[in-house]
């Protein structure tokens, strides 16, 4: 079993598990990737196959920014937000999550001994989306209709691409952009992506790993933590903004993903902390948090 470099105990993830699915762990574009790289490098050197998902809302805001493309919001009736997708802000996501931090993330494993390969939703027809017909958006007070948003819905995923470098004993490193099937590029979720292919994989975890310690009952309170999230936690306004696409994907991978968390991506081996209690748990069974 691999030892810790700094002197730890064998990670917990590792060993005892040849028979399950690969761990699928999402990091967000705002989080420091150093502890998640260094899990991560320890569970593929240790033969835990392990899938990396990335984001970069953040890396793309500041290169909207460096470029001098208007970066805009799409707010939705239900309190969802997101980035409004015109062709050049299209480029600006792209180019940060393929051209930044998608090498960052590979020289990171490499430095650290562990191979990866990085994959695009479009590489290898991994994910399939379809573009989202038209977007309804407040703006000031009033519900108006974009129809030439380039996101899209993920229809399909076919997992064969990750399967390949997983069974090289490497590390898929994988992020949006999607395409459709006519080859046109659209922007997914990262959440959704990341949740899709867990499912896809048949995934033992699934672990969305964020600037966060999970989902908070008061935002500006770590202290509220929720422990167990279950659909219930939807219905309110607690869970806002992009969080809530979040736990929306996290939710439905639970369905068939034994163990599906959000947590802190800044801790010491994030990921055995998500699935150990430091985060959030989520389960669609409509548990409440009293059940346990
Ligand atoms: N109830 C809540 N609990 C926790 N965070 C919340 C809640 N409601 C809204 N949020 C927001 O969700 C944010 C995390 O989502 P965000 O999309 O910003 O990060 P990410 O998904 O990790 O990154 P990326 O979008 O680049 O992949 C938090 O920083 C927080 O501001
Ligand atoms: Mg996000």
């Amino acid at each position: 079993m691999a030892q810790d470099p700094r002197g730890h105990e064998p990670n917990p993830l590792i060993g005892g598990f040849a028979h399950d699915g690969p761990i699928v762990v999402k990091i967000g574009g705002g989080s420091d990737p150093e502890p998640v790289l260094d899990e991560v490098a320890e569970l593929a050197l240790a033969g835990r196959p392990t899938v990396l998902v990335h984001g970069g809302g953040a890396v793309a805001d500041l290169l909207s920014e460096q470029l001098g493309v208007e970066r805009r919001v799409i707010r939705s009736p239900d309190g969802t937000h997101s980035r409004r997708t015109d062709a050049a802000m299209l480029d600006v996501i792209t180019l940060a999550l393929l051209g930044r931090v998608k090498p960052r993330l590979i020289s990171g494993l490499r430095a650290r001994g562990a191979r990866s390969v990085g994959l695009s939703g479009a590489d290898g027809a991994l994910l399939t989306a379809t573009r989202k017909p038209a977007l309804r958006s407040v703006q000031d007070g009033r519900t108006v209709l974009i129809r030439d948003d380039r996101s899209g819905r993920i229809e399909r995923v076919d997992p064969a691409p990750v399967r390949a470098v997983l069974d090289r004993g490497h590390v898929p490193v994988v992020s949006p952009p999607a395409s459709d099937a006519a080859g046109n590029l659209l922007n997914v979720d990262a959440d959704e992506a990341a949740a899709r292919l867990a499912t896809a994989l048949d995934a033992s975890a699934l672990v969305l790993l964020t600037d966060v310690g999970g989902v908070l009952a008061d935002l500006g309170d770590p202290a509220t933590r929720i422990a167990r999230v279950g659909p219930h936690h939807l219905e309110g306004d607690v869970v806002r903004g992009r969080m809530r696409h979040k736990v929306r994907a996290g939710l439905r991978a639970s369905r068939t993903v034994r163990q599906v968390a959000i947590g802190a991506a800044h801790l010491h081996r994030p990921i055995h902390q998500a699935l150990s209690g430091a985060g959030s748990r989520l389960c669609d069974e409509g548990e409440r948090p009293e059940d346990g």
